[in-house]
């Protein structure tokens, strides 16, 4: 199949176009560049090293013989968007290009409108470009769990029977994000569901789960193929973070008490995932959404897994409390449905403790690349206005 990847130089959609390329479809990447720009302004980088897109497509041909078409543009740009589908006609696409952290979203109104507007706008572009170039496209677009919060009851597949006064109707499942970044997907999933009732789009929405691991099958074929594994408050995700964390000797930041329960995957299940999304095509109109996790763990969970992993390497590794920067139930119920990927064939990769162990060797063996200033978490869900200049001054202190 024709398959574009946008957002295909980031942390997923990287090693997404390899997965895909690899499986002998036909793969273009399209990207803005901006995760990489965010770097340079605030002087970051990857625990591993990344070759700048180009070098990285130029390796992967090298090796396999495979080709990876780059377009370069923006989403939020009409036309950039609208030639790469022209010129490439995809069959299928796979949306990752999103601004995708949290605390970015909460920093202050400027943060928050970037997100919404590079995510609401970039994914109104999106659809429009299927419905006026490709209209049998099948969309696949990455959601995540934290559109649904923490509710009391089980999480469903992303719908839930309701009856109510003596009626019965399936309705989307009640979201309750916790961020401007989560609510931008929750606007998303509305006008991706609207798009494909009224103009007879197929769409599949990814409730994603948070992602944890530093490479997939192809991504170690050779360094120049290697993906992005960020570790700093803003980017990093909770275990890729503790990784690093116990690696330097610095105390796991835990927030607050522990209980936060989130779901998990593996990037290697990511990838696979996409996979079995794209073969299995829903039918022109059809809205489906699948739960993208394969378990989950309270923030004390993970913690304590690093904990035990990282001592028995011989680390010291300590635990230590933060004030919860973020607003969020500390101590909650948490069971999600996510049955539908299973269902399709996946077969998870869990979590154990080869996989911490390989991701804390990875920080040993890259500890002098590791900027402590990227660790402690300086953006606060409370405070309206986070001034942007006392953020980055706090990053550099
Ligand atoms: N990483 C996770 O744990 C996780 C969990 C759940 C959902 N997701 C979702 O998966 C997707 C990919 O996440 P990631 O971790 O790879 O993020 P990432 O920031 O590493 O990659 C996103 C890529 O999209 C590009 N991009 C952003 N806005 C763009 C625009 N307007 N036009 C063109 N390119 C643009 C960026 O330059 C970057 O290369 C996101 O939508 C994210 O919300 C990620």
């Amino acid at each position: 199949m024709r398959i574009l990847i946008l957002g295909g130089d980031g942390y997923l959609g990287w090693p997404q176009a390899l997965y895909l390329s690899n499986k002998g479809h036909e793969v273009a990447v399209f990207d803005n560049q901006t995760r990489r720009q965010f770097d340079l302004k605030h002087g970051f980088e990857s625990l591993l090293p990344i070759r700048m897109l180009h070098r990285r497509v130029e390796r992967w041909a090298e090796l396999t013989g495979k080709t990876i078409k780059i377009y370069s543009g923006d989403t939020t740009q009409w036309d950039s968007l609208a030639g790469a589908f022209q010129d490439f006609l995809p069959e299928a696409v796979v949306h990752f290009a999103e601004q995708r952290a949290a605390p970015f979203s909460m920093i202050d109104r400027e943060h928050a409108f970037y997100t919404q507007y590079n995510n609401v706008l970039g994914t109104l572009n999106v659809l429009y470009a299927i419905k006026e170039i490709v209209p049998d496209c099948h969309l696949v677009k990455l959601g995540t769990m934290g559109e649904y919060g923490t509710p009391n009851i089980d999480i469903e597949e992303g719908f839930i029977e309701i009856n109510h006064k003596g009626r019965t109707d399936v309705l989307p499942f009640p979201k309750q994000p916790g961020s401007f970044y989560h609510l931008s997907k929750v606007h998303d999933s509305h006008n991706i569901q609207f798009a494909c009732k009224i103009w007879g789009i197929r769409s599949t929405d990814l409730n994603q789960g948070i992602v944890y691991g530093a490479d997939t099958y192809e991504s170690v074929l050779d360094p120049d193929l290697a993906t992005r594994f960020d570790y700093d408050q803003i980017y990093g995700t909770a275990l890729n973070r503790f990784a690093i964390q116990a690696a330097i000797g610095y105390p796991l930041t835990v927030y607050g008490t522990g209980g936060q329960t989130r779901g998990y995957i593996n990037i290697k299940d990511t990838v696979r995932c996409i996979e079995l999304a794209i073969q299995s095509e829903p039918q022109a109109g059809e809205f489906r959404v699948f739960n993208q996790i394969t378990e989950w763990f309270s923030i004390n969970d993970v913690a304590d897994k690093v904990v035990r992993v990282g001592n028995r390497m011989g680390l010291n590794v300590q635990c230590h409390s933060l004030a919860n920067p973020r607003v969020e139930a500390e101590n909650h119920y948490y069971n999600v449905v996510h049955t539908k990927l299973l269902d399709l064939g996946l077969e998870p990769h869990l979590l154990d403790d080869n996989e911490i162990e390989h991701m804390i060797s990875l920080a040993l063996a890259n500890q002098d690349r590791i900027d402590r200033r990227m660790i402690l978490p300086t953006v606060n869900w409370r405070e309206a206005e986070n001034d942007v200049k006392r953020v980055e001054e706090e990053f550099a202190n």
